[in-house]
């Protein structure tokens, strides 16, 4: 059974303070933010308690990251009038609703998120046979069941963790959606929505459970969107209802894919702090130079008069990313003649990013001498959060039988 996110207005997403951002995490996850923000209700905070299941022994990394990142975040163009930043750890009901679908989730299932082994495989230095490493994608889902989120944008390595997310909202909505009186209930709200609706309601209701028409389920959805009347916990369960489930208290949320590309490192590898092979969001002009000029190339370009091929070339990744279409032939074809060399070629490269770069690093230096006016961005951000995050906890409580008077 597939259960829609209720509130698709809704986003979250977070990420891990464990250093310097870079290019990597601006094109992968950032400019999606940044576009994201002013089509939907953004919640998008630090996962302190995520980094601290891979630096638990280097903690301080994380102290110092969290303010820094918050900074990159807004010179590279999040408005925090237009989203909720805040840091996960000042939001207790993460952890309190982590703990509670603890209780429902197979340890298999954690067990096989691939993740899991790839990360202790990656990080041998590290030792990751902890409980709370086995339970960060389950955290994860925490984060984001607690919003009701309807979409998370992501990379594409974090898509597993949502579907892990999917699969324990459903069990969830399994386990704890069937109250006493469910059909009554339902049966209640369809009379709520006025006659015409409920007629409607009932139709395409019937459509889809007898005749499998997901179209008329789509509608039905649509449907139940537009109630305005409706108490939150009644289209719950007429969702529910709908595809004969229970009442859906936590909706399973989707995935957002980040349409740009790979981002490439230095060495043609993907652009990541463990590979060494990065460009900072702060990166100063000179060591930018510095690093594109050391760049490798295509190995069988030893003289200037030798013909290369820029497939096999990391500074060709990165013009796919910056170049022109013009730039772009130029490459191609001053390459494969060897009508350039390559410190030729590096030149608009070398540009092109140190033009990205450079109104994000001044943004960052003015931010960073108001410290007090980050600190208050995040007062506020942490206190919309809980809000929403308290009802949700309310609800989750009381289908588990824990609201005792
Ligand atoms: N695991 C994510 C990463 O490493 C960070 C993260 C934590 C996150 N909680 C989240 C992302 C909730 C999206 C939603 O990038
Ligand atoms: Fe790479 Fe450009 Fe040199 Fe060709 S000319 S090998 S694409 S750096």
């Amino acid at each position: 059974m597939d259960t829609v996110a209720l509130q698709s207005r809704r986003i979250v997403s977070g990420m891990r303070p464990t250093g310097k951002l870079h290019l990597g995490h601006y094109h992968g996850v950032l400019k999606n933010w940044i576009k994201l923000q002013h089509e939907f209700d953004c919640f998008f905070f630090v996962a302190d308690w995520h980094a601290l299941t891979t630096h638990y022994e280097d903690s301080h990394v994380i102290e110092e990251s969290v303010w820094e990142m918050v900074i990159d975040w807004i010179a590279a163009g999040i408005e925090p009038s237009a989203v909720s930043l805040f840091l996960q750890s000042k939001v207790p009901e993460h952890a309190e609703l982590h703990l509670l679908l603890s209780m429902i989730t197979p340890l298999s299932w954690l067990e096989r998120v691939p993740t899991y082994k790839d990360q202790q495989e990656k990080l041998k230095e590290k030792d990751l046979s902890t409980y709370g490493f086995l339970g960060y994608p389950l955290l994860q889902s925490a984060d984001i069941l607690i919003y009701r989120a309807g979409q998370v944008p992501v990379g594409e390595d974090q898509v597993v963790h949502v579907e892990l997310t999917r699969e324990v909202a459903r069990r969830f909505n399994h386990i704890y959606g069937r109250e006493k009186d469910f059909e009554q209930k339902a049966e209640a709200a369809i009379k709520k929505m006025g006659k015409k609706n409920a007629k409607l309601y009932n139709l395409l209701r019937k459509s889809y459970q007898e005749q499998g028409d997901t179209e008329a389920l789509e509608t039905a959805r649509a449907l139940l969107k537009s109630q305005q009347n409706l108490a939150l916990g009644d289209t719950e369960r007429l969702f529910g209802y709908l595809e004969g489930g229970g009442k859906v208290i936590l909706p399973e949320p989707k995935a957002l894919l980040t349409p740009a590309p790979k981002m490439p490192g230095l060495d043609g590898q993907k652009m990541s702090k463990s590979y060494g092979n990065t460009i900072s969001l702060r990166e100063p002009e000179q060591s930018l130079t510095e690093k594109i000029k050391k760049m490798p190339t295509d190995t069988n370009r030893v003289r200037r008069t030798d013909p290369g091929d820029p497939d096999r070339c990391p500074v060709w990744q990165l013009h796919e990313v910056y170049a022109t279409e013009d730039q772009k032939q130029w490459v191609q074809q001053g390459c494969r003649s060897a009508g350039i060399g390559c410190l030729d070629c590096k030149g608009p490269l070398i540009d092109a990013i140190a033009a990205e770069l450079r109104p994000i690093r001044q943004r960052a230096e003015e931010l960073s001498s108001h410290p007090e006016d980050i600190r208050r961005i995040i007062e506020d951000g942490n206190e919309a959060a809980r809000e929403v995050a308290q009802d949700t906890l309310g609800e989750v409580r009381a289908a588990m039988g824990l609201s005792y008077k």
